[in-house]
């Protein structure tokens, strides 16, 4: 459990008494003429309301290099009538949670064309260690945030620990698996999407609501995430950790594919539509310089390395994928089901994450993605083999490809990580899925949502009814949580950490099950 110190730290929001504190050490090293671009009247002498009240993260660590991000209230710049202006962020980063020791400070400019967020890119760190960070604006301080650099590639760590977690629609339920999540010790958390669901309130019994119609333009998608980020168990949950995020469908449009909405949009309303997603999506997330939007394209595949321990290739399913086969949904094959010319990668994207499987020589392979990959043979009423086209199954040459790449590679110990479907599974990903006898050349976990759908169940009809028709399918629940993920050279371990209740506030959190797979052994085992 985390260091209570440190996490009341966070819950107290950051006094002007705490900066005069650091002041002395800090002042010096804040100087204007150190910033490059930074002009003298962006920084702000006072703020008539606090700033910070969507919190602080940090995400994308490298070896030397952290990003820490922040959005100022515009309310609060108002005060000050600095609600159209540029405004200088100090932030501080310090080894421990008091800032006796700090080690960087910097400035970063949040403009009125982000919306007043910045993501600053802080350089100069040492590989692999825990750091604090705090952003100061007109006297006032932020929150308390702790992050991690990871380690040197060339060392091998004895192990690293994160978790991922995916799809938490704000009316379904509260976040309390983020409460639990921002008290475990982790070194990131990886998010694969569904951070934000589009839709206009719904008209069934939710616990919270959303707030205005559908959400289209630019504004209406900051307002969505300022409403999910307001959240307090939201907010512990990027202070804790750094985030790793991807995006799948409901940051933009449900079940969108590349230029195709699930809405009824022309093609160009849809285009000024993702335009609007992605750079909201931008604004609000830890993210790199390198993936900020170029109108409606967002570079999100990138891959992370934790020396020679584990590397992570994070997807992005949903912007290069051919529009989903035979109408979509969950339904029969048709000719187009299995064309060559289906991708859910896309040509770039696809040459890029084969030639990592070939290249990497990390111990561990993951990919960071959306939706699930092993295959789901379901039979409709008539008798008919059916398929999730949304889903790996709507594009099954380009999964052999993928899993054969991985197998004729020998890419060591490739793992794959999976949200979307508000459900935990265990799979073993096959080089012929018609062959239980075939090779199992790669594992798949897939974590459940954290609010999405509400209480769940441990076991449904539908679940014991997939499991019994797919021999490589070895867990499922229907709860609500998070995965964790502690791997050393020779063991990964995910434990399926659920959360029973969330249509109450308050909720515990049980361990449901616990997956080993052994180094060199794909195929996860229960322990
Ligand atoms: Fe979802």
């Amino acid at each position: 459990m985390r260091d209570p110190e440190w996490y009341d730290l966070f819950h107290r929001r950051g006094t002007r008494r705490d900066f005069l504190r650091v002041g002395g050490a800090a002042a010096g090293l804040l100087a204007l003429a150190s910033v490059p671009g930074c002009r003298a009247d962006a920084r702000l002498r006072a703020i008539g309301s606090y700033p910070f009240k969507l919190g602080v993260a940090s995400g994308d660590p490298e070896p030397e290099l952290v990003v820490l991000w922040t959005r100022l209230d515009p309310e609060a710049l108002e005060t000050v009538g600095a609600h159209e202006n540029p405004v200088t962020i100090d932030y501080e980063l310090a080894r421990d949670h008091n800032f006796k020791e700090i080690v960087r400070t910097g400035s970063a400019i949040a403009s009125p064309e982000f919306g007043h967020s910045i993501s600053a890119e802080v350089g100069g760190l040492d590989p692999g260690h825990e750091y604090f960070y705090r952003m100061i604006v007109g006297g006032e301080v932020s929150p308390v945030g702790r992050t991690k650099t990871v380690p040197a590639p060339e060392n091998t760590p004895d192990r690293i620990r994160f978790a991922f977690a995916s799809c938490q629609d704000y009316e379904d339920g509260y976040f309390t698996a983020l409460q639990h999540l921002a008290q475990e010790d982790l070194d990131f958390i990886i998010h694969l999407g569904d951070y934000i669901y589009e839709y206009a309130e719904h008209d069934r019994d939710t616990v919270r609501h959303h707030t205005g119609p559908e959400i289209q333009t630019l504004q209406e998608y900051r307002n969505r995430y300022i409403q999910y980020r307001s959240d307090p168990d939201l907010q512990a949950a990027h202070a804790a950790a750094s985030w790793i995020v991807t995006m799948d469908d409901h940051e933009v449009d449900n079940n969108w594919a590349d230029g195709s909405p699930e809405d009824d949009q022309s093609p160009e309303q849809f285009l000024l539509r993702r335009t609007a997603a992605f750079q909201a999506y931008f604004e609000f997330m830890p993210l790199r310089q390198a993936s900020m939007p170029s109108g409606p394209n967002i570079q999100l595949y990138r891959r992370i390395r934790f020396g020679n321990l584990m590397e992570i290739s994070i997807l992005d399913t949903r912007q290069y994928r051919s529009n989903q086969p035979c109408l979509g949904g969950i339904s029969p094959s048709c000719p187009t089901h299995i064309s060559p010319d289906q991708s859910i990668l896309g040509r770039s994207q696809r040459e890029w994450l084969f030639e990592g499987l070939t290249r990497s020589e990390a111990r561990w392979n993951a990919l960071a993605q959306q939706v699930m990959v092993a295959r789901i043979r379901g039979i409709d009423a008539e008798g008919q083999e059916t398929w999730s086209m949304d889903k790996w199954d709507g594009y099954p040459l380009e999964r052999s490809a993928m899993i054969n790449r991985m197998a004729d590679a020998e890419t060591l110990n490739p793992v794959v990580l999976t949200g979307d479907i508000h459900s935990n599974w265990v799979t073993d990903l096959k080089r012929d899925f018609d062959d239980p006898s075939s090779e199992t050349v790669a594992t798949e976990f897939v974590c459940t949502s954290l609010s999405s759908d509400g209480d769940g169940q441990d076991m449904t009809a539908g679940g014991e009814r997939l499991l019994r028709r797919n021999s490589h399918l070895k867990f499922y629940n229907g709860q609500r949580g998070y995965v964790t993920a502690n791997v050393t050279p020779d063991l990964w371990t995910s434990e399926f950490k659920v959360v029973p209740v969330v249509t109450e506030a308050g909720g515990s959190l049980e361990t449901r099950a616990t997956f080993v797979i052994e180094d060199g052994h794909p195929g996860a085992e229960e322990a």
